[in-house]
């Protein structure tokens, strides 16, 4: 038996495979960010470990956990951990979607060894930059700074006792050499850190240590359990839902939006503003586009108009031509393709007959449109995609599905019920680095459906990605 944790932006969750990776159990715990000023985004912690011990004693109460042999960690990237020299945590976790370090950002991203050893820009989510932050604000914090981790990585801390990181979520920080697959001297030295800053890096399907013997006491597991590497939380989704060969791809719907593209090969291209990161498995990478808002954009209108997501977006009946409302999703900037932490988002085109339903409507076409643009740009860097996973929780909504396969021009292929996601993928690496498994064990899900684009429509949203396209450039300024 091997348990995947997956520690994702607003819920901690926990799944039970047997050793054909049939789902035993399963369970989630909800999780808070909080956002104390205009383009912050933080999470306590605490609420990580507190979720975790929640998540493993309902697993111990559904089943019998004396069997399981290893344990994979997903979780979401690019947040500041930040420890002192007694592991104790500085300040809450600055999280992926938060944008207050965009002049630290900037600042660093000019410096051109960044781009040529990270493989990417240094956007205003990513790590470094944060940490560059909190000496410019938090001198006092930066002071006490002894370690350095991301989500996933903490939690990690918690359950074996040592600092280690693994590649895949190690690429997103801007302080690894993603062609080396190792930290880089010279990006730490450029924030005014060093390698004791860092946690020891391994693969994602290595082990990282064994569980500590009171934990594994506490939950009803047996001693010795390994804790894989494991991977950020895209990368892990590649791993559960079988993305993991040059060709494999997936659409993942979100908190954030990502097109993922596996691949053979370290082939950055930083201009594009596609992300070039290790993949969780020995010798291969990756690509995706990133966008901040899928769900998000939708839980923002729902918060707004008191609807649920569910009834804003569940009698939509088949796709139609795009609204005329236009939405732009930017609501806390964007990464691929503008690299644009300033932006925010924008309704266009309203009227006296525009109503929730519509506005639901052009949010899910604007989020559409979002990735469309990560397609071009991915397609820009050489990256041909010819069909797509879907995954996440908005690929619940064939309506969407059907508005991203018609505007993308590609088949997306919607997996049989079941969790196909960053979870399994987490419980996959446990299972690889506990047995010895290899590859051969991230096989592609069960398909329920391919969604095939609409052709009639197909000119109709290449129109209307062309007007949102020139609404970014008439608006980003102003
Ligand atoms: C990827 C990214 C998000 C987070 C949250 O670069 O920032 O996808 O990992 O899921």
């Amino acid at each position: 038996m091997y348990i995947g944790l997956d520690l994702g932006t607003s819920s901690l969750k926990a799944i039970l495979i047997d050793d054909d990776q049939s789902i035993l159990a399963e369970h989630a715990v909800p999780l808070t960010v909080s956002r104390p000023q205009d383009g912050w985004s933080e999470q306590d912690p605490s609420q990580w470990f507190a979720a975790t011990d929640l998540a493993m004693k309902s697993l111990a109460a559904q089943t019998d956990l004396s069997a399981v042999r290893g344990i994979g960690l997903a979780g979401h990237m690019h947040g500041a951990t930040l420890l002192d020299d007694a592991d104790k945590v500085l300040r809450p976790c600055i999280l992926w979607n938060d944008t207050r370090s965009a002049d630290e950002a900037s600042a660093l991203d000019s410096d051109p060894q960044f781009r040529d050893l990270s493989g990417n820009i240094v956007f205003a989510g990513f790590t470094a930059p944060k940490t560059v932050w909190v000496k410019n604000n938090e001198p006092k914090n930066f002071a006490k700074l002894a370690k350095v981790l991301l989500p996933k990585d903490y939690l990690r801390l918690l359950l074996i006792g040592d600092h280690v990181a693994e590649m895949s979520d190690a690429a997103g920080t801007s302080w690894l050499d993603v062609a080396k697959r190792d930290w880089s001297d010279d990006l730490l030295n450029a924030c005014d850190l060093d390698r004791s800053h860092m946690p020891r890096l391994v693969e994602g399907s290595q082990s990282s240590g064994t569980l500590l013997d009171a934990l594994a006491q506490d939950w009803g597991l047996p001693k010795g359990v390994v804790v894989a590497g494991g991977g950020g939380d895209n990368a892990a989704s590649a791993i559960g839902a079988g993305v993991v060969s040059k060709g494999d791809a997936f659409v993942s719907l979100g908190t954030s939006g990502v097109l993922f593209a596996a691949s053979d090969a370290y082939q950055p291209d930083a201009a594009s503003a596609v992300h070039t990161f290790c993949h969780a498995l020995p010798d291969t990478w990756h690509q995706m586009g990133v966008i901040l808002a899928a769900t998000d954009a939708l839980q923002w209108l729902s918060r707004l108009t008191g609807q649920s997501a569910s009834d804003l977006t569940s009698d939509l009946g088949p796709l139609q031509a795009p609204a005329r409302t236009l939405f732009l999703p930017y609501l806390g900037g964007e990464r691929t393709p503008h690299n644009n932490p300033a932006m925010r988002g924008q309704f266009l085109h309203l009227d006296q007959a525009t109503d929730a339903k519509e506005a639901a409507r052009a949010v899910l076409e604007g989020v559409t449109f979002a990735f469309a643009d990560c397609h071009d740009a991915l397609r820009s860097t050489g990256t041909v995609i010819e069909r797509a996973l879907a995954l996440g929780g908005g690929a619940k909504s064939d309506y969407w599905l059907s508005a991203i396969a018609t505007t993308l021009n590609l088949p997306l292929m919607l997996p049989q019920a079941g969790d196909f996601g960053a979870a399994l993928g987490a419980a996959r690496l446990g299972m690889m680095a506990a047995s010895g498994a290899g590859i051969e064990i991230a096989t592609l899900p069960p398909i329920e459906k391919a969604i095939e684009p609409q052709s009639a429509h197909i000119a109709a949203f290449t129109d209307t990605h062309a007007r949102y396209r020139a609404a970014y450039s008439a608006l980003k300024d102003l």
